[in-house]
């Protein structure tokens, strides 16, 4: 199985259009060592034609457009993208949908509660009802059986609630339920090897690190370095933990967590521009490359075989 990093940011990417932080002015005018990223989407794919996108993005035509594999290859209208699964209803992860359709109707993936806030408080599923329509398959998140993807035979995916946050517009923003937050593991079932994906991750905890301890590959939150990343450069106002994010730095940051596992790949994702480590030349980049710690990027493939 293949997974393609579409976007490797978090919401706003990088640069982001009104920020002016060390990282966006240090890439807009190259004076410091880094590349461009777009909002958070990865894909999976068991025969590099068919694909299910996880997570639509804000930029999914500049993505699409920018990846061979998706080029509609077969007849008028196609498309290789068959499904779609959101881990959650922020707008970095869903307004991408509203790009798809001039296409057929949608097969979606998403939890009850990813459903409601894209019906109410941000009714993207409604709009598309007016174009190319989408059909609901529920993702349970009280099984451990998971759940396949029809025409994805050999794909096997299981979802887990986290802890994370629900958008501003969701009715459980400031009281997180289970379901707002979602955290993937896609197993290859001709091997039993995994990928665990987990782009908003607010807490490791034993549930959690179990099913990371398991996984081949692990690409997991990487929003924030620090706590106070945004509030210390006057960026924002809410802290990593505030926005349902786990830093990576600090004793029980998530490269504490990443360090007892034993995945073959480690892979940070879903990156804020504010994140010291997008330079490449620095010391945050540089401790966690001797970790054996990835930082993922638009247009990066990984094979689990
Ligand atoms: C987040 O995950 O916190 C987001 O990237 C927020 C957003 O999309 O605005
Ligand atoms: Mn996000
Ligand atoms: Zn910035």
């Amino acid at each position: 199985m293949k997974l393609l990093v579409l976007g490797s940011s978090a919401g706003g990417g990088f640069p982001q259009w009104n920020c002016n932080c060390r990282n966006c002015r240090g890439l807009r005018e190259g004076s410091i060592r880094t590349r461009a990223r777009t909002q958070s989407s990865v894909a999976v794919s068991n025969d590099s034609s068919n694909w299910v996108l996880i997570n639509a993005s804000p930029d999914i035509l500049t993505q699409i457009g920018s990846i061979e594999q998706f080029t509609p290859n077969d007849g008028i209208r196609n498309s290789p993208i068959k499904a779609v699964i959101l881990v959650d209803s922020q707008i970095d992860h869903t307004t991408g949908l509203l790009m798809l359709r001039e296409g057929d109707r949608l097969p979606i993936y998403c939890t009850e509660n990813v459903r409601e806030d894209l019906i109410a408080g941000n009714p993207i599923l409604r709009v598309l009802e007016s174009y190319c329509g989408t059909d609901w398959n529920r993702i349970p998140i009280e099984s451990s059986d998971g759940f396949t993807i029809s025409g994805f035979d050999g794909l096997h995916f299981h979802a887990m609630a986290v802890d994370g946050k629900a958008p501003p517009y969701s009715p459980h923003r400031d009281a997180h339920l289970p379901g707002d937050n979602i955290a993937l593991t896609i197993t290859n079932q001709a091997s039993g090897r995994s990928i665990f994906y987990a782009p908003g991750l607010a807490r490791v905890d034993d549930r959690v690190a179990q099913w990371m301890s398991r996984a081949d590959c692990i690409l997991v939150d990487g929003t924030f370095w620090s706590e106070d990343e945004m509030t210390r450069q006057g960026a924002g106002r809410k802290s990593a933990s505030e926005m349902g994010h786990l830093p990576q730095s600090g004793s029980d940051g998530m490269l504490t967590h990443l360090s007892r596992f034993q995945a073959s790949r480690k892979i940070l994702i879903h990156i804020n521009n504010t994140n010291p480590l997008l330079d490449e030349d620095s010391a945050e980049r540089r401790q966690v490359e001797r970790m054996g710690i990835e930082v993922a990027f638009d247009g990066m493939e990984i094979e689990i075989r």
